[in-house]
């Protein structure tokens, strides 16, 4: 009874500081506004399972940038328009580079020694360079063309056989395992996707790279973490991933010595060869940041992290907004098959002549953001945006996928139209900030140029090469569009097709 008094007593005590607190803050700043919440979890539970979608319907009711409490950490902003993201990611940038703590990120990405979680430092700055220089310059990954167009050409004959046997193919599954097979070759050196417990270990890591932690917004229920098993999982799939690259690092290092890869032979290169020798390069110049093992295999975990599902994600909205918009389909095929001719197979230097392909690829990124929210930011140092005071330490989520369909930039914001790009010089590189999927400034995507070739030539050659039809069991049913969330959002139920070869 005494411990329930005391625990009630607390309660009332913490409750009181809460109120009392966030009564001083809004009298003596002027903060954003901010819906009323709950004690403790604050609004954490007005995020629902599609935060994306929640956060949008928030800004529509309280306006474009929001103030949030979620659980008791630090507060968090919502910006929800492009004038705003422009400021926080262009004209402020410097003050909102930095990244909030992450228990996952700790857990599975060697104490955040990766790039996208890292807080805005040195070492940030350091790894990022390595990655635009060394890892995803426009040379190195032009280097590994022949790797994607063997592995598209892989798929194109498989479906091939499928389609000769009038059989549906799973395209969700086969599309997932091409941009891992694209990934493994590129940053392993060889494919992982005959090794099952390799692709459970990937999807685990992504599953909980996706995941929200109760440690991350009110530490002290942390404890909650554990007894749902949720720490308990990301110990154990850190440490088997962990064990994992140990193996391939070993066998780079063994193979390294013997033949010296990176100065015998370039088609042997991969991005461990390159972070190899990057190291060694870096070892000897006595720099203030020491490299070692661990930063190399956070290097390669973030790649495969940031890689492959919003790469895939984006293949499969694609596909499935043209199965649920014929006319539109045919307009892209007609465009690749009069433009090329007889070409079977569409190279990546075809590609530029395909704008109206192109222009459905910016569709589907428009209304398909894989990573909705981008990542969270950290602001440093107090400011200010429209007026409202932002504190050091703040928060900030920008809603890509909500300023995608705001209809102040665009025209029936909520249909599949790739039309509103032809004759349009918005662009998703981070210079129109009503199109950021990959985000802007300091911290956008560095992976752009490896994933949009991909895209293109993958979407291309599918299209090039085959009719694409809903089984006949479901011929009634427009493919459902809905979402299931995680790092990437990806396409709900899985998209089956009928390929039906096109000659000529
Ligand atoms: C369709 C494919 C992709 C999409 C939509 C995408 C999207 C994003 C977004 C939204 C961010 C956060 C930007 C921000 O905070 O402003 C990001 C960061 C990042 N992405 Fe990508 N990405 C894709 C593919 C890739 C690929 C293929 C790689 C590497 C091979 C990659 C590597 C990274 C890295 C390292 C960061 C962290 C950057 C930093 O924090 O400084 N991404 N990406």
């Amino acid at each position: 009874m005494a411990t329930i008094m005391i625990l009630l007593n607390l309660l009332t005590i913490l409750l009181l500081f809460f109120f009392l607190r966030k009564r001083k803050d809004a009298a003596a700043n002027k903060l954003p506004p901010c819906p009323r919440g709950l004690p403790l979890l604050g609004n954490l539970h007005q995020l629902g399972s599609f935060p994306h979608r929640s956060l949008n319907s928030l800004s529509k009711q309280y306006g474009p940038l929001i103030l949030l409490r979620l659980g008791i950490v630090a507060p968090t902003v919502v910006i929800s328009s492009a004038e705003l993201a422009e400021q926080v990611m262009k004209t402020q940038d410097l003050i909102f580079a930095s990244r909030p703590p992450s228990s996952m990120a700790n857990h599975l990405l060697y104490n955040t020694k990766d790039i996208a979680f890292s807080p805005y430092n040195d070492y940030w700055r350091m790894m990022k360079k390595i990655c635009i220089v060394h890892l995803l310059s426009s040379r190195r990954v032009q280097s590994y063309k022949r790797v994607r167009q063997e592995e598209i050409d892989l798929l194109i004959e498989e479906i091939r056989t499928a389609s000769a046997a009038a059989e549906a193919v799973n395209l969700s599954k086969r599309l997932g395992v091409l941009t891992n097979d694209i990934i493994c070759r590129v940053a392993l050196g060889r494919k992982y996707s005959g090794e099952t417990r390799f692709r459970e270990m990937l999807d685990e890591f992504q599953r909980l790279l996706g995941s929200f932690p109760m440690a991350d917004f009110v530490p002290w229920l942390g404890w909650v973490d554990r007894v749902i098993g949720l720490e308990g999982r990301a110990r154990r799939t850190s440490r088997e991933l962990d064990q994992f690259l140990e193996r391939v690092l070993e066998e780079h290092l063994n193979r390294k010595k013997s033949s010296n890869a990176i100065g015998c032979s370039k088609e042997c290169v991969d991005l461990v060869d390159v972070l190899l020798s990057v190291k060694d390069e870096h070892d000897t110049k006595d720099a203030n940041i020491a490299l070692d093992k661990e930063h190399i295999k956070a290097l390669i975990l973030e790649i495969f992290a940031a890689g492959t599902d919003t790469t895939f994600t984006t293949l499969i909205w694609a596909m499935a907004e043209l199965v649920n918009h014929p006319t539109l389909m045919q307009k892209v095929q007609r465009e690749i098959r009069e433009t090329l001719g007889s070409k079977q197979f569409i190279e990546e230097e075809d590609v530029d002549k395909l704008t109206y392909l192109k222009a459905t690829i910016k569709e589907t990124l428009r209304l398909h953001a894989p990573i909705a929210l981008l990542l969270p930011r950290l602001t440093t140092e107090d400011t200010q945006l429209q007026g409202y005071d932002i504190h050091a330490g703040t928060r900030i989520i920008i809603n890509a996928w909500g300023i995608a369909r705001d209809p102040n930039y665009w025209v029936r914001p909520e249909e599949f139209w790739p039309e509103r790009f032809i004759n349009s010089s918005v662009d998703f590189r981070g210079q129109h900030f009503q199109l950021i999927p990959f985000g802007a400034g300091r911290r956008a995507c560095p992976g752009i140029g490896f994933s949009i070739i991909v895209i293109e030539c993958t979407l291309a050659n599918l299209l090039r090469n085959f009719d694409w039809e809903v089984p006949e069991e479901s011929k009634d049913d427009i493919l459902d569009m809905s979402e299931i969330a995680g790092i990437a959002i990806q396409k709900k139920s899985p998209l089956i097709l009928m390929p039906k070869l096109h000659f000529a």
